[in-house]
């Protein structure tokens, strides 16, 4: 496959550095340009890198496996000079002629006003909600529903754009998606209750001021993130019904928590379930869901869902590393007699899976489906 010229819009956030180091060495995709706000603009990736060390440098939390771990500091150590000394640009510099691909890692409402500009012109892959909810768009987590894209070339015919914008879902949605997927498949999902404890990466630049206020706390309200998850959620597991998704009819009721943890959010879930089902055969189902069967796409982890059996796992510290990031790691499966189905514990790295990974491995799946353009 010839390799396609890309950019990263918003290179110097959480999920714009993740994007960085997923794109690092990659076989299909080049980087090209990188791109952030004004304030930014002129300066090299390693001056960028740099004045964000600063303000990532003490959160007072234990930082993860450097293969993981989302900080400013870490990254500067893992790039190749010559990504170092690439100016970032603003997305409306961005050479749109010479690219094939943009992933864009903005905040909403930036994103809102750019990708519509960016997409006229070239595909775009983004971590941001601003076109998550539209109707003729699909939310795509690769692994899960990747036959959604479908829609992605009416999205853009519609619209009058050369290319598309394909959302990823909201990254509390991504680990609760993708290890109840294959359950969904087998038996049914019903109902969801979900609590999770999120971490501070997932604030973004707001990442060290939450840092601040989680340490030695938890925070028990993260702004629109629990109407989201539900939403996502059941347009993930939706079907395809003309140039639209019908969500799946399935109630989700989720607790989003911050706590101080650096990167990967935790998830207790209690899931009821349309048929019973053992927790050996759902162990089971988990186990053997492997989305990549018969596939060589660069990112995908060689165990999708991990099942530990321990009773103290998974933890952020011990198992976020499963797969570089892109493994979902599941446990404490256990019966559940309130919603009749099951609880579990489910890990899944915000930054990695939840945000720039998945972009990149969902570019991968596009692209070796023929879902994207030629390379120019
Ligand atoms: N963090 C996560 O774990 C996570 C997970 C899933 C999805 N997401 C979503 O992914 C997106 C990025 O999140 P993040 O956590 O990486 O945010 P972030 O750390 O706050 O980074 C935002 C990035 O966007 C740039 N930016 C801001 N306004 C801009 C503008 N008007 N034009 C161009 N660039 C602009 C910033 O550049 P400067 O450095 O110049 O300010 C920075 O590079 C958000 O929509 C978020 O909801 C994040």
């Amino acid at each position: 496959m010839s390799s396609r010229r890309v950019a990263v819009v918003g290179a110097t956030g959480v999920a714009g550095r993740q994007a960085l180091a997923a794109l690092q060495a990659h076989p299909w995709f080049e980087l090209c340009a990188v791109a952030a706000s004004e304030r930014s603009a002129g300066a090299t990736l390693a001056e960028l890198l740099e004045r964000d060390r600063q303000v990532w440098a003490d959160t007072g939390l234990a930082a993860p496996d450097p293969v993981v771990d989302t900080r400013p500091q870490s990254l500067a150590s893992r790039l190749p000079s010559e990504w170092l000394s690439l100016r970032a640009c603003t997305a409306e510099q961005l050479p749109l002629d010479e690219l094939d691909l943009v992933f864009s890692m903005l905040p909403t409402e930036a994103a809102r006003a750019v990708e519509p500009v960016l997409a006229a012109r070239v595909p775009v892959i983004s971590t941001a909600a601003a076109f998550r909810d539209e109707p003729d768009t699909p939310l795509l987590l690769p692994g899960v529903n990747t036959e959604h894209a479908a829609l992605l070339a009416s999205q853009g015919a519609a619209r009058g754009w050369r290319g598309f914008v394909a959302p990823t879902p909201n990254c509390t949605t991504v680990g609760l998606a993708a290890s109840l997927a294959p359950l969904h498949a087998a038996v049914g999902v019903r109902a969801v209750v979900l609590t999770s404890m999120q971490a501070v990466s997932g604030a973004g630049a707001g990442g060290p001021r939450v840092a601040a206020a989680a340490l030695g706390n938890v925070l028990p309200f993260i702004d629109g993130e629990e109407d989201k998850v539900g939403r996502e959620f059941a347009k993930i597991l939706g079907r395809v019904d003309g140039a639209r998704i019908a969500p799946a009819d399935c109630a989700v009721s989720a607790t989003c928590t911050r706590v101080p943890v650096a990167d990967g959010h935790t998830l207790a879930v209690t899931v009821g379930l349309r048929e019973a089902l053992s927790v050996e055969r759902a162990a089971q189902l988990l186990r053997d869901h492997d989305p990549w069967r018969g596939r060589s796409l660069p990112s995908a982890p060689q165990r999708w869902i991990v099942v530990r059996t321990e009773q103290d796992r998974p933890q952020p510290r011990l198992d976020l590393s499963e797969g570089a990031g892109f493994s979902t790691v599941v446990g404490r499966l256990r019966p559940d007699a309130v919603l009749g189905g099951l609880s579990l514990v489910v890990l899944s790295h915000n930054a990695v899976l939840g945000a720039a990974g998945g972009a990149v491995l969902l570019a991968e799946d596009l692209a070796d489906r023929g879902l994207l353009p030629a390379p120019r």
